[in-house]
């Protein structure tokens, strides 16, 4: 930033902020983001899917949405999801899915991410193995898609309050969480786990692509998560229990684990190498592995109960199976039964499904990654427009 702006800033600080809340009121709603992001476009897995994968191959059924919307809402949760919170936090919307065509919002950003996803493409169909078809290259071929047909759209004047201004895409928060299902993934096809950790440079490769290619879009502003202790989920800990044989006091599976630190370790390189390709480009690596894993190691001290049961899922150790999975029914006597319950407190729970984090664990997940105490560099999420001082 120019120097004169930077002496105007100071001294004008207090008109500029009034000017922008001013604005904000008008179009984005209440914020004091000193970025005002006006849309959050989002790429990944299940981890953030706001609806993708139900409008495409069926709807999460209930007891999914319980706590917060009070029925099914497109994602693999009790309520709302990291990227909820974020969009929330930014004072925007909750985006609306890329797929979803029914009462789809896309004024303030759009969803590509779908349950399932990977980075790289699957050699398998969602039917043989249920990793999602729409891998991080698709949902960037979905991304540029919508941009230009929105364009096209606007401009012609007809779905104006339901799309985003042109502008929107070069000022909007660009928000990646993805790579966990391409790890276990390697685990599905049998491979053991230094066959999984020699896939990992190929996996960031092509993620470095797919940033590569939204930088050439317009997208600036990265906020990127690194993937999580997949090792502690219960359908990790049931589907491959030979693989894990060390099994740290948590109770997690240690090779799974160590397979996440590494992949976060590479990204992490790989989110430097990009700051020095794209110079004008700023990027945020959000460690939410340590967060989740601090989570779930002292459950009990931050108010959370049976940290590796599902709360909702159909009997065995950990409340996880993989056919009857939440929500699932079966017919007895002609009736249709529930077998695949909800835990009567998610509010106490961090795993909801044996897959995804309960609506309390994101929000607690959330809250400790705003201010960026877990980011590098450590900018708070309102925040990461602005460049960091040296
Ligand atoms: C899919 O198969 C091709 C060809 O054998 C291989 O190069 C690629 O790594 C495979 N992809 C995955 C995700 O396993
Ligand atoms: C879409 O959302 C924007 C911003 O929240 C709002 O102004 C607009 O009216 C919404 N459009 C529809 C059709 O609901
Ligand atoms: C992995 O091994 C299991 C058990 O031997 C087998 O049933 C399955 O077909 C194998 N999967 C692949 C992708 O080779
Ligand atoms: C189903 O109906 C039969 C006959 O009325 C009864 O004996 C049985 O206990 C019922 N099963 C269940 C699970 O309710």
């Amino acid at each position: 930033m120019a120097s004169h702006h930077y002496a105007f800033l100071l001294t004008s600080s207090l008109q500029l902020l009034l000017c922008f809340s001013l604005l904000l009121a008008d179009d984005s709603g209440p914020s004091a983001s000193p970025c005002a992001f006006p849309a959050v476009f989002n790429f990944g897995d299940s981890n953030s899917d706001t609806g993708g994968l139900s409008a495409a191959f069926g709807a999460a059924p209930p007891p999914h949405g319980e706590t917060f919307f009070g029925a099914p809402a497109g994602r693999y949760c009790d309520g709302r999801l990291i990227v909820d919170f974020i969009a929330q936090g930014l004072g925007l919307p909750f985006l609306s899915a890329y797929l979803n065509s029914i009462e789809a919002n896309f004024s303030h950003g759009a969803n590509f991410a779908t349950a399932g996803s990977t980075i790289r493409r699957q050699n398998a169909t969602i039917f043989q193995t249920g990793y999602s078809p729409f891998s991080l290259d698709v949902q960037t071929w979905q991304f540029t898609q919508f941009k230009s047909r929105s364009r096209i759209a606007y401009e012609k004047g007809t779905f104006r309050d339901v799309l985003p201004r042109e502008d929107y895409f070069s000022r909007a928060l660009y928000t990646f969480d993805i790579g966990q299902n391409d790890l276990t993934s390697g685990y599905v096809n049998n491979m053991t786990t230094e066959e999984v950790k020699a896939t990992i440079p190929d996996i960031l490769d092509k993620f470095t692509i797919v940033i590569k290619s939204v930088y050439g879009q317009g997208g600036r502003y990265f906020w990127i998560h690194n993937t999580g202790p997949f090792g502690c989920l219960p359908y990790i800990l049931d589907r491959f229990p030979i693989r894990a044989p060390e099994v740290d006091h948590t109770g997690c599976g240690t090779p799974f684990n160590d397979v996440a630190q590494l992949f976060n370790a590479k990204l992490k390189q790989t989110v430097i190498k990009l700051r020095k390709d794209l110079p004008n480009a700023l990027f945020t690596y959000v460690d939410v592995y340590s967060v989740k894993f601090k989570l779930i190691s002292q459950a009990k001290m931050h108010g959370f109960e049976h940290p590796l049961v599902s709360c909702c899922g159909h009997g065995g150790k950990y409340n996880y199976n993989v056919h009857w999975g939440c929500g699932s029914k079966v017919v007895v006597n002609g009736t249709e039964v529930m077998i695949g319950k909800a835990c009567k407190n998610p509010l106490k729970r961090i795993c909801w499904d044996g897959v995804h984090y309960t609506e309390a664990a994101n929000k607690w997940v959330y809250d400790q990654i705003v201010e960026g105490a877990f980011s590098d560099p450590p900018t708070p999420l309102r925040m990461v427009c602005q460049r960091q001082a040296h």
